[in-house]
């Protein structure tokens, strides 16, 4: 890429992205209008406008690092979730499109008045800013182990506006909450140590403490199962997110938990995904 236009660079860049990704080309344009600081929409305004020589040096430098398995997500430093523009930084997980359907059976799960919810290991603050965002009268809790991931968290509460409703604590899952809550919601780690994956498809660059749990991925589950039963209500909801050949383990240590009315779903995929189950008294 020595010199050109939008649609030359475009073009290149693209093909330099393809061995990575299937969308090569939707990620080209997504990394120049980020670069630019304009819309995709300008890309096509204006296929013919020279880049400058440090622009384009700044585009090949973000196409290598996205050819070296860099998700496009901390390139740009941002994702969107629940149509809420958040901060990503390489101290917090890339959040992911079916965490959106564990925020969607929350909202359609409890009633709209006043619901104290926690978020335990919230990292960007995805699903709390979520549940704020369409909840008014919910006080949410968000916490986790991470300070920095914390403070990216906090960062986009300010941004978004949304810091009224929130609170955020740093510690270990349920410890830092001093009340009962009516629902708790993770999307804890759930991947096995040893599980390859680990090392692929950008997962290398995210985070190991928000993606990996012991042997078989369960560890945190498991603590979080045994834990939240004292910070929930009577009835009070637990809803967690899981790897898609976990849910029979996770139905399972629920309900020996003692868990209630444990209940799984499925991501809009038809992939096991999600386990609700209710607090014993
Ligand atoms: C899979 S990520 C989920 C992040 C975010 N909730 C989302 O859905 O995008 C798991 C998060 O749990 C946090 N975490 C891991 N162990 C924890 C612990 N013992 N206590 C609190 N948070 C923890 C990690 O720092 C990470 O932010």
């Amino acid at each position: 890429m020595n010199s050109g236009s939008i649609e030359q660079v475009l073009s290149a860049g693209a093909k330099a992205i393809a061995e990575q990704s299937k969308i090569a080309p939707l990620e080209a344009q997504i990394l120049l209008a980020h670069l630019l600081q304009k819309d995709r929409a300008y890309l096509y305004s204006w296929p013919e406008k020279i880049l400058s020589d440090e622009q384009l040096k700044s585009f090949q430098s973000m196409i290598e690092r996205r050819q070296s398995g860099e998700p496009v997500a901390y390139l740009t430093g941002s994702k969107e979730f629940w149509s809420l523009p958040l901060k990503v930084t390489p101290d917090v997980l890339i959040p992911r499109p079916e965490t959106e359907q564990l925020v969607q059976l929350a909202l359609d799960l409890l009633p709209h008045d006043a619901c104290k919810v926690a978020d335990l290991g919230t990292g960007s603050g995805a699903i709390a800013l979520a549940l704020a965002s369409e909840r008014p009268q919910w006080q949410l809790t968000a916490i986790d182990f991470s300070s920095t991931a914390l403070e990216v968290a906090q960062e986009n509460a300010n941004g978004l506006g949304l810091t009224d409703q929130l609170e955020f604590k740093l510690g270990n899952w349920c410890e830092p909450l001093d009340t009962p809550q009516h629902a708790i919601l993770s999307n804890p780690p759930y991947i096995a140590k040893a599980d390859p994956h680990l090392q692929k498809d950008g997962l290398n660059f995210e985070p190991a403490s928000a993606l990996a749990s012991g042997a078989d991925g369960l560890d945190d589950i498991r603590i979080i199962s045994e834990t939240t039963k004292d910070y929930l209500v009577t009835d009070g909801l637990l809803l967690l997110e899981h790897g898609y050949q976990q849910q029979a383990k996770v139905i399972k240590i629920l309900e020996s938990s003692g868990y209630k009315d444990v209940r799984g779903y499925q991501d809009d995929q038809q992939q096991d995904r999600f386990v609700v189950a209710k607090c014993p008294s």
